[in-house]
């Protein structure tokens, strides 16, 4: 597989999007806990190094399982995660991006996933109640302070990407982005610029994507899947790309790894682009 730097670290082009392992609609616990330990360890026996979560998902549940099924770590594992949402009920996902608000997410990130020191902290979400400077500032403080390696950020405009980088170093952005929606590529295009990740969130377009016919067309012409086509198309798209697909299905995963060394001919990617 090949690798691509994301600050000072290492990791596998193709990622692990932990948020599918949670209970129906990113709540609660799995109806089988067993079974979604038993995909962590598996993306881990296929080479995958870099996963990503966040404290909302479940909400908590799916730190909790990381580590119960992965702690103590591989060496060289990079584990993603995100503060800045709230999850009151089922199905509301709210910004609360005030600074003690992300302090105490990060503690308790820390605590969940038994870390000292988290690879990547992303801010989940931009807060439109609180200056983003201010949201951003509490994780540069976290990176003082030794607990955040790296800040990342998510769902972000090109504008607050530039606004972030005045006040830390960022190292990665996690947007939308698959083959039916490209409304992140000019954050993509300064990700490059930059020379930072860009960490595709919807790889698949949660499973709606890989159902359009040219993605269908292609994957028959290489006997592959729809989804192997999606991410495939997605590598080759930029240098910077670090998709992050999400399932719970062990086949599912190993085809989604197996992705990362499908080359897809000029003549695919035109088809398709
Ligand atoms: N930053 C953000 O705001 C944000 C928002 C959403 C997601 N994320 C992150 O991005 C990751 C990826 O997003 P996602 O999981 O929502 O969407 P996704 O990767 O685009 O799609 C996941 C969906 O596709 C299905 N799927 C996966 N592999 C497949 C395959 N090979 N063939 C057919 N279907 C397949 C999954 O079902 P099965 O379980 O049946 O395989 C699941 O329903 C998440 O896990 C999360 O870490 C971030």
């Amino acid at each position: 597989m090949d690798t691509i730097r994301i600050g000072e670290l290492t990791v596998n082009r193709m990622g692990f999007g932990a948020m599918r392992i949670c209970g129906p609609n990113v709540w609660g616990p799995p109806r089988d806990r067993a079974a979604a330990h038993e995909v962590l360890r598996r993306a881990i026996e296929l080479g995958v190094n870099f996963f990503d979560t966040a404290d909302s998902y479940g909400p908590h549940v799916d730190e909790d399982m990381i580590a119960e099924a992965l702690h103590p770590y591989p060496k060289g594992l990079v584990i993603a995660t995100k503060g800045g949402l709230l999850r009151p009920r089922p199905g509301a996902w709210d910004p609360d991006g005030r600074p003690e608000h992300l302090k105490r997410a990060l503690e308790g990130s820390l605590k969940r996933l038994k870390l000292e020191r988290i690879d990547l902290y992303q801010l989940h979400a931009p807060d439109s109640k609180v200056p983003f400077a201010d949201s951003v500032g509490a994780l540069a403080e976290g990176q003082r302070a030794g607990k955040i390696r790296h800040v990342g950020l998510s769902n972000v405009s090109v504008r607050q990407l530039e606004e972030a980088r005045r006040i830390c170093p960022i190292v990665s952005v996690q947007n939308r982005y698959n083959l039916g929606d490209r409304s992140s590529e000019d954050v993509l295009k300064a990700c490059e610029q930059l020379g930072i990740a860009f960490l595709p969130w919807y790889p698949l377009g949660a499973g709606e994507t890989i159902k359009q016919e040219k993605i269908k067309v292609i994957a028959r012409k290489r006997k592959a899947t729809s989804a192997q086509v999606a991410l495939a198309w997605l590598l080759a798209k930029s240098p910077v790309m670090v998709p992050i697909p999400g399932t719970a299905d062990l086949k599912h995963l190993e085809q989604n790894v197996a992705a990362a060394r499908m080359a897809l001919s000029a003549e695919d990617l035109a088809a398709l682009n």
